[in-house]
C-alpha cells in the first residue's frame, strides 16, 4: 500500500493520518537493542553509538522524537528497550545516567544461543564454555512473555507495539499514518518498506499464500523491489497469543570472538555461525498483515557499516538525518 505522492501524503493517507492521531496514547515503542554491532565495529551497544557533527547517539535522537510527539499528542509514550546480555549493562548505565531521558523506559533481555564453528558443531569459547550470541530478534516474542512485558503493556492500554530496529537514524515512530492503516484495516501486523536500491543489503516482501513474508538478503536472491526496513507494528492481542511457537534457527556466518589461553582471540574473518531467529519468521501467524511503502529519504537511513565502508555508516547517517531537519516539518502532512 502507498499513501505517498512523492514525500507527501495523498488524500485517503491524510484521512488514515487524522485517524491514527486519534488512536496514538494505544501504541507503545520497542527498540530491538540486543544485535552486537559486529559490522559497525563498536563494542558498546548501537544506541550508545555518538553520530559525528550532530554529537548525539542514536538513543537521544529517538528519545527526542518521542518527547516531540509526547508534547504534541500530549501523551506518555511508553518505551521498551530489548537489550541482550551483551548490551544490557552499558545500555541501563547510560540510561541512568541521564535519568532515562526523562521517559517511561522499561528494559527486558532476550536469550543467548549457542554458536557453531564452520564444521556445525558447539562452539567453544574457552575451556570449560561455549560461545553464545543472542538468539536473533525474533527472540522478542519468546522474551516478551517471559518477563511478563504483555502484561505491563496491557495494564497502559495498550493496543498496538510498534518494533524497530534502534539503528535507523530517521526511525518515525507511532507514525499516526501506520496506526490509521492498523485501526482501517483491522490487521495483526503492518510493516513498513522503502523501494530497495540495487545491491543493498535487505530482505525485501513477498506475498507467500495471502500473507506478506520477508526473504532476508544473505538466503534469497528474490527480485522484490520492497526493502524490510525492520519497522513493524503488531497487535497486542495478537502478541499475547503467541506463545510456544518454534521457529527454526536461521544461521548467519560472522567473526566470533574465542578466549585461548586466558587472552581475548578477534578473528578478522568468520569463523563461525551465530543461529538467529528473525523477527518476520512469526508473520505467518497473523490475521492480516500489510506493508506500506514510505519515502526513504524521510524514513530510512541504518548505521550498519563504520565510515571505511560504503554506504549505511556514521557518515550517511548524519547527513540524511541533516537533510530531513533543514525541512521544515518531519512528517510532511
Ligand atoms: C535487518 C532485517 C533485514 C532488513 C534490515 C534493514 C531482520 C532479521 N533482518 O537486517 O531484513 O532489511 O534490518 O535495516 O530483521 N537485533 C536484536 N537482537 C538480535 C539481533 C538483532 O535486537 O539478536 C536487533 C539489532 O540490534 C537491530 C535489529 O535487530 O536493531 C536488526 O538487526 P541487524 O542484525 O542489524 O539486521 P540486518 O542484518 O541489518
Amino acid at each position: 500500500m502507498d499513501f505517498y505522492k512523492g514525500d507527501r501524503l495523498n488524500e485517503e493517507g491524510r484521512r488514515l493520518y487524522n485517524m491514527g492521531e486519534v488512536h496514538i496514547r494505544k501504541v507503545c515503542v520497542v527498540f530491538l537493542c540486543g544485535g552486537q554491532g559486529t559490522r559497525l565495529g563498536s563494542d558498546k551497544p548501537k544506541g550508545c553509538f555518538i553520530l559525528p557533527k550532530l554529537n548525539m547517539c542514536l538513543f537521544e535522537v529517538h528519545f527526542q522524537k518521542i518527547r516531540e510527539l509526547q508534547r504534541k499528542y500530549n501523551a506518555k509514550i511508553k518505551v521498551f528497550l530489548m537489550t541482550s546480555t551483551f548490551t544490557y549493562d552499558d545500555t541501563k548505565k547510560f540510561l541512568d545516567e541521564r535519568d532515562n531521558f526523562d521517559l517511561d523506559i522499561t528494559l527486558f533481555n532476550q536469550d543467548n544461543v549457542e554458536c557453531l564453528n564452520l564444521e556445525m558443531k558447539l562452539m567453544k569459547y574457552d575451556e570449560n564454555s561455549t560461545c553464545k550470541s543472542p538468539n536473533g530478534n525474533g527472540g522478542l516474542f519468546k522474551a516478551l512473555h517471559q518477563y511478563h512485558i504483555i502484561d505491563k503493556m496491557k495494564e497502559c492500554d495498550i493496543e498496538y507495539v510498534n518494533v524497530v530496529s534502534v539503528d535507523n537514524v530517521l526511525v518515525n515512530v507511532c507514525d499516526p499514518l501506520a496506526i490509521g492503516v492498523l485501526y482501517d484495516k483491522n490487521l495483526d501486523i503492518l510493516s513498513k518498506a522503502v523501494i530497495k536500491a540495487d545491491d543493498e543489503s535487505v530482505g525485501v516482501f513477498v506475498r507467500e499464500n495471502g500473507q506478506y513474508v520477508v526473504k532476508e538478503y544473505f538466503e534469497s536472491k528474490e527480485s522484490s523491489k520492497l526493502a524490510n526496513i525492520c519497522h513493524h507494528y503488531f497487535r497486542l492481542d495478537f502478541l499475547e497469543n503467541l506463545k510456544n511457537v518454534d521457529e527454526a534457527y536461521h544461521l548467519s556466518k560472522k567473526k566470533i570472538p574465542y578466549c585461548r589461553n586466558g587472552s581475548i582471540i578477534k578473528p578478522d574473518k568468520p569463523n563461525g555461525y551465530k543461529q538467529e531467529l528473525f523477527i518476520f519468521d512469526f508473520f505467518k501467524y497473523a490475521n492480516g498483515n500489510e506493508v506500506i511503502l514510505v519515502p526513504r529519504l524521510l524514513e530510512f537511513s541504518p548505521l550498519k557499516n563504520s565510515d571505511k565502508d560504503k554506504g549505511s555508516n556514521p557518515t550517511t547517517c548524519v547527513s540524511d538525518y541533516l537533510k530531513i531537519k533543514s525541512t521544515a516539518n518531519i512528517h510532511f502532512k
